[in-house]
């Protein structure tokens, strides 16, 4: 694509946006793949996305858990490592400096918090916590650097284990977020979708829900995705290149 086509898209999107009331952004983990955090499918990740280098039934369902808990807490602890390694970057910041826009975000990091946004909602959970395999209501902040092996629940003893506060493949979303989320995409005016490959349900969904109810959607990703026959414009590049320019 020429740059005087790029330049015109550009410029269609920040249109919309700066013509829009209501904003939100719904993120997946392109937008901290600049920060160094790895994607989940991604064919152009440096050195494999992943769910390429592992099953992710292994890792991320409960009878992944039920199989090898001590793997599953460990890679999730490595996962946290590389997390609080990481440090947010120029998408993250841009996104947190624009106060009126509502972060709908699939990511598991706190790197849009950590640059500054506030009220994010977290449809997929939070690896900076762990919580009772059986929901007894136990839950236990996770310090990223020194994370916790795998260890019985205070109130359940020997019965429950503590696992990541994540949503796993088979689960459902948390109640409170998905109705948040769900509310904001419909009473947008921009959806901005940027780096996801938007083909996990029912997270994805909020683009169509978000489209029907009159949006306008401007998808910003590195490759064409699940998201591209949605868009409105499509802004084809890295988030961290093209979300401050965007929201200048
Ligand atoms: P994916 O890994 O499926 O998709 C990441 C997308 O980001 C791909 O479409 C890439 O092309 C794009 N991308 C990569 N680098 C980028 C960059 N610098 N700028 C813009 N785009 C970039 O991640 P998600 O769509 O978030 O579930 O995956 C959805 C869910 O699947 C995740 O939340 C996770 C996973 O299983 C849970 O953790 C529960």
């Amino acid at each position: 694509m020429t740059t005087f086509v790029l330049d015109q898209l550009m410029a269609a999107a920040q249109r919309l946006v700066n013509s829009a009331t209501r904003v939100v952004c719904f993120s997946g983990a392109g937008l901290s793949a600049e920060s160094g955090v790895p994607t989940f499918r991604d064919a152009q990740a440096d050195g494999g996305a992943l769910w390429v280098k592992f099953d992710p039934m292994m890792l991320a369902s409960p009878r992944g858990f039920e199989r090898d808990p001590e793997a599953v807490v460990e890679w999730y602890n490595w996962r946290r490592r590389a997390v609080a390694e990481a440090r947010p970057n120029a998408a993250h910041r841009a996104l947190a400096a624009a106060r009126s826009i509502v972060n709908v975000t699939q990511n598991v990091d706190d790197l849009l918090e950590r640059a500054g946004a506030v009220d994010v909602i977290h449809l997929h959970g939070s690896i900076a916590v762990d919580h009772c395999e059986h929901r007894c209501g136990c839950v236990e902040a996770i310090d990223l650097k020194n994370p916790l092996p795998l260890r019985p629940c205070p109130n359940c003893g020997p019965r429950g284990r503590m696992r990541p506060g994540v949503v796993w493949f088979g689960e459902s979303l948390p109640d409170d977020a998905w109705m948040a989320a769900e509310y904001a995409c419909r009473s947008s005016d921009v959806l901005l979708v940027v780096g996801t490959s938007a083909v996990v349900y029912p997270a994805a969904g909020l683009i169509g829900l978000a489209r029907m109810s009159g949006a306008r959607i401007i998808v910003i990703n590195t490759q064409s995705s699940d998201a591209s026959a949605l868009a409105d414009v499509e802004l084809i590049g890295p988030a961290g290149e093209i979300m401050p320019g965007l929201l200048s």
